[in-house]
């Protein structure tokens, strides 16, 4: 059991098991993208500890660079995520992983996929450690995810509650 700030968590998933998600996801990876050396951008913050675990389990030649976005908090589904450190990287024909911490309504990454279509990438997938499938409120194709979870709010492995929490190497959920 850990507290951060107001709440306390408990023991959710443990490290042991999201390496082996990651394997089995990195697995996929392997089997889809040899000789295509796609990029693959770790959407900033959450993502930068599963980013980091999955390039290691990656048998392919790839760039990994990182974005970050504006919530979309206030925002309808349909309103636009603006980017706050950009890609620098010509997307032009590149198949393009954006690499998430966690899906929840889908509407962050409804919003950045046609972003970088609009570039001119031939492909954008998504890659998720984590997607609550019930919370999901937009049509959203994920082709890669590691770990499906009920509606709960999780922190732990590059997850926070209000900026803290991202170090543990263990996810832990809220206990009400
Ligand atoms: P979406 O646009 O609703 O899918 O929001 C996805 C983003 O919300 C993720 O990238 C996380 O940063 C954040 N998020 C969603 N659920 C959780 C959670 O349970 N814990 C921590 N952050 C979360
Ligand atoms: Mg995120």
């Amino acid at each position: 059991m850990i507290t951060i700030k107001d709440k306390k968590f408990e023991l959710f998933i443990q490290h042991k098991q999201i390496e082996e998600k990651i394997s089995m996801l990195a697995d996929k990876l392997n089997a889809d993208y040899q000789e295509r050396n796609p990029l693959l951008i770790g959407v900033l913050n959450g993502a930068f500890m599963f980013a980091a675990d999955l390039v290691r389990k990656l048998t392919f030649s790839h760039e990994i660079q990182f974005a970050k976005f504006s919530s979309y908090e206030g925002m309808e589904s349909t309103g636009k995520v603006k980017e706050l450190i950009g890609v620098n990287a010509v997307l032009k024909e590149r198949d393009i992983i954006l690499v998430e911490d966690i899906i929840d309504t889908g509407i962050t990454m409804h919003n950045i996929v046609p972003q970088f279509k609009a570039q001119g990438a031939r492909s954008v997938e998504i890659a998720t450690l984590l997607m609550k499938p019930g919370k999901l409120q937009v049509d959203l194709d994920v082709k890669y995810c590691a770990m499906e979870i009920p509606n709960e709010f999780i922190v732990g492995y590059g997850l926070d509650y209000d900026g803290q929490g991202r170090n543990y190497k263990d996810i832990y959920v809220v206990k009400n």
